[in-house]
């Protein structure tokens, strides 16, 4: 579906409408109107009706239907398509399947629940209903394999400046990907890529955001771990308007990357980042423990271990004495002396 429905837009704002002026400015039958209201009814706004007076809209729906994203979301580069579904096993496969029968850069898959969301390290994604966001984004970068990593730090970036405009509490990036707020994990990004051994065909980010859910609504074994922005703030989080808003972010993010590469968003990075000038434990490939410097200009962490300087492109990050959820995701661990 395209972003935003005609008649939603002249429903705007809490007046009466006549179905004759509606069909008159959008150039439809009344029928057609009429037809057009029992849908956006179906799909949980509330419309009211009245015989001398004609249609008022009176709640927006409580759903992230393309329609209600587009109040806030602003492409420029991104296609500004968003398909939507109210379940899903995972968005990053549906998009992973678009990707692959054409879809175009900037394709957003959103649903409402997820029954088999995917984490890192094949861990699961807790998914449940019309609560928070799942949503995953085709990019098509003119990137090498190695690089995409990179995609994933941006991601972090857009989605902490989100949740710093919309919240009062200050969210933090653990690298690589999760943000945290008051020490808990909120959202995660999953960055998985379709590759040729020189050459990135698309990669998929798929960002899982815990927006409304309470305490009880995570496993019980994360519950000591994990929060969501209405936890941290106090408040409920209007969902369609906070997806609107991650989406510019990083529409606007990815194309200052694709110019400019990730040093121009290095230092946004690591105004947020948690991790400077805490001792971490890094597993996976090679085990350390030291000091975070903080990041390299291609996103690396830079740890120092006595007298050297460790670059690790992709590893298991853990604080050494908190150690709580914080823990990172690994891949490799590339070395230079100091
Ligand atoms: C992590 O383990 O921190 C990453 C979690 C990523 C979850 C999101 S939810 C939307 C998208 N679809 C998935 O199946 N996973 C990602």
């Amino acid at each position: 579906m395209r972003l935003g429905e005609p008649l939603l837009a002249e429903l705007e704002g809490q007046a009466w409408h006549s179905g004759a002026d509606l069909a008159r400015r959008l150039g439809v039958s009344r029928a057609a109107i009429w037809k057009r209201i029992s849908r956006l009814r179906g799909r949980g706004y509330r419309i009211e009706g009245s015989a001398g007076k004609g249609y008022r809209l009176v709640h927006l729906s409580n759903r992230l239907l393309p329609a209600e994203i587009a109040r806030s979301y602003a492409p420029r580069l991104f296609a500004g398509e968003i398909v939507y579904r109210e379940a899903i096993d995972s968005t990053n496969r549906l998009a992973a399947e678009l990707a692959r029968a054409g879809a175009p850069e900037g394709t957003v898959v959103v649903a409402e629940r997820q029954t088999a969301g995917r984490g890192r390290l094949g861990r699961s994604w807790a998914s449940p209903g019309f609560l928070n966001l799942y949503c995953s984004v085709i990019l098509r970068p003119a990137l090498a394999p190695a690089e995409v990593p990179q995609l994933t730090l941006v991601a972090a970036v857009a989605l902490a400046e989100a949740c710093a405009a919309t919240i009062d509490v200050a969210p933090a990036i653990k690298w690589p990907n999760d943000l945290l707020l008051q020490r808990r994990k909120a959202a995660g990004i999953l960055t998985e890529l379709d590759a040729e051994p020189e050459r990135v065909r698309f990669v998929i980010v798929g960002i899982g955001v815990n927006l409304n859910a309470g305490r009880d609504d995570f496993p019980p074994e994360l519950r000591s771990k994990a929060t969501s922005l209405a936890l941290a703030s106090g408040r409920t989080i209007d969902r369609a308007s906070f997806t609107g808003c991650l989406l510019t972010r990083l529409d606007r993010r990815y194309a200052e990357f694709c110019r400019g590469g990730f040093a121009k968003i290095a230092p946004a990075y690591e105004s947020y980042h948690c991790l400077a000038g805490r001792r971490v434990r890094v597993e996976g490939g090679v085990q350390l423990v030291g000091t975070v410097l903080g990041i390299d200009a291609s996103g690396a962490l830079l740890v120092k271990d006595g007298a050297r300087i460790e670059r690790v492109v992709a590893g298991e990050v853990t604080l050494t004495r908190s150690y709580r959820s914080l823990r990172g995701k690994a891949l490799a661990i590339s070395r230079r002396r100091a």
